[in-house]
């Protein structure tokens, strides 16, 4: 699921931080795939739990909060706080450009 698309986030419905990181992909001009998490039934929240693990490891200080998790080209790219970090210091449209996000 998280290589079915150049960016792929995992999200759940209402959840704040999920809409910031979607609102800013699209502000970039990305049009990610977004799979509602708590819309999949039983399947979400195994994924959900799988998510909560892979985070954990990419972040330790961060609560493990499954979503949002946004992957980029495959790769686990991280959640709202590594976006977000990624986006200041400028590194994230170029990860962005090279996993065939975006073109301009
Ligand atoms: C930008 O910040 C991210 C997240 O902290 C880090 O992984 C990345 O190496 C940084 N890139 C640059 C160019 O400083």
């Amino acid at each position: 699921m998280a290589s079915g698309n150049a960016v792929v986030v995992f999200s759940v419905s209402g959840c704040c931080m999920c809409h910031v990181v979607k609102r800013l992909l699209l502000g970039l001009g990305v049009g990610p795939t977004v799979y509602e998490l708590d819309q999949l039934g039983r399947g979400g929240r195994e994924i959900q739990a799988v998510l909560s693990h892979l985070l954990s490891a990419t972040s330790p200080s961060v609560s493990a909060a499954a979503v949002p998790a946004v992957f980029v080209g495959g790769q686990l790219l991280g959640g709202v706080e590594k976006v977000m970090s990624c986006h200041i210091n400028g590194s994230l449209v170029p990860l962005l450009k090279q996993a065939g996000a975006l073109w301009l």
